[in-house]
């Protein structure tokens, strides 16, 4: 019988055996948690980061803890040395409005980073247009404009965003908007020399971020209006593609289709903010997402009323 190769039962054993190695390993990599807080689940993955809902141990609050994935902590520290800028966590904690997400904490443990904010229990917007949701739809005009008022706060604090996109804004479940993720935000007014720089988000990106030159506020203005486009719309202003660059490309020279195209319920002057934001050269844009939202609040009020709520298409 010594010769007998293993038998079926053997291998169902070997290979139970090998799984549960395999996922105590998986469990004991899940289950890495800064001190004083419990990691209770994953919630979601960003492109540097995975996000977990967490518990704060001290007081048992829950909380949303974002690590930093392993292999873009060097990227983030790169980040940080051009621009001579503070980390995420450091920009964020300062911030303090209704529409921006609130930051605890941040810190480094066995050579990971992570930040702890409050936890929204809610889809991030992109999630709530492309699913059609009429949390989204039904109050899209109020969602932009809060988003803008964020934006606008987190200018006010002398930050440059550098990633407003649909996905960086969560619903929350009382419905306000929040703005989240300060991994690319800068200083508006760094001392250093400008460095040469191309990250953000393609399909919201300003023609000077796809160009890598020196960016203001007036970049999240351009960020802001492609936003606020698809927020209005459901749609994006540009021809969609699955490469990353000519998703940039199109920023430089391609005309936005006109948003009453595909939403007719936008308000000429609406649609006229939109373009302005969206305008090639900064200089032809608003000087600043307060002005933009100045003249947004008008419309909207001259149009719908107080609730500024915009008829759904
Ligand atoms: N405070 C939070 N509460 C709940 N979910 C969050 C929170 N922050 C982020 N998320 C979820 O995690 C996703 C990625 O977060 P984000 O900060 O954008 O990471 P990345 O920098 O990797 O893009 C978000 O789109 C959202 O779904
Ligand atoms: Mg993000």
């Amino acid at each position: 019988m010594c010769d007998r190769g293993p038998t079926a039962q053997d291998c169902i054993h070997r290979g139970r055996r090998l799984a549960k190695d395999w996922s105590k390993g998986l469990f004991r990599r899940s289950r890495f948690a800064p001190d004083n807080y419990r990691i209770v689940r994953e919630v979601a993955r960003g492109g540097m980061s995975i996000v977990h809902q967490g518990h704060r141990k001290s007081d048992n609050a829950i909380v949303a803890v974002k690590i930093i994935r392993p292999e873009f902590s060097q990227v983030a520290e790169q980040l940080e040395e051009i621009f001579d800028k503070g980390s995420e966590g450091e920009i964020a904690i300062s911030l303090r409005h209704q529409n921006v997400v609130r930051t605890f904490d941040f810190g480094h443990k066995a050579g990971r980073y992570y930040i702890v904010m409050e936890f929204i229990d809610g889809p991030n917007l992109k999630q709530l247009i492309d699913g059609n949701n009429p949390r989204w739809s039904e109050h899209r005009l109020r969602i932009a404009i809060e988003a803008g008022r964020g934006l606008a706060y987190i200018h006010k604090h002398r930050l440059i965003h550098r990633d407003f996109c649909p996905k960086n804004i969560l619903l929350a479940p009382d419905g306000t908007s929040r703005i989240i993720d300060f991994g690319l935000a800068i200083p508006a007014h760094l001392k250093q020399k400008w460095r040469w720089d191309r990250s953000g988000t393609a399909a919201y990106m300003s023609p000077e971020q796809v160009r890598g030159q020196k960016v203001d506020q007036r970049t999240d203005v351009y960020a802001y209006g492609v936003s606020m486009y698809e927020i209005l719309t459901g749609r994006r202003p540009f021809p969609e593609s699955r490469d990353k660059y000519r998703k940039m490309a199109v920023h430089l020279n391609i005309k936005p289709v006109s948003p009453r195209d595909y939403n007719r319920n936008i308000p000429v002057a609406l649609e006229h903010i939109l373009l302005r934001a969206m305008a090639k050269a900064p200089s032809q844009r608003y000087p600043s997402v307060e002005a933009m939202l100045k003249e947004t609040l008008a419309v909207s009020s001259a149009f719908f009323g107080e609730g500024g709520r915009m008829p759904s298409t």
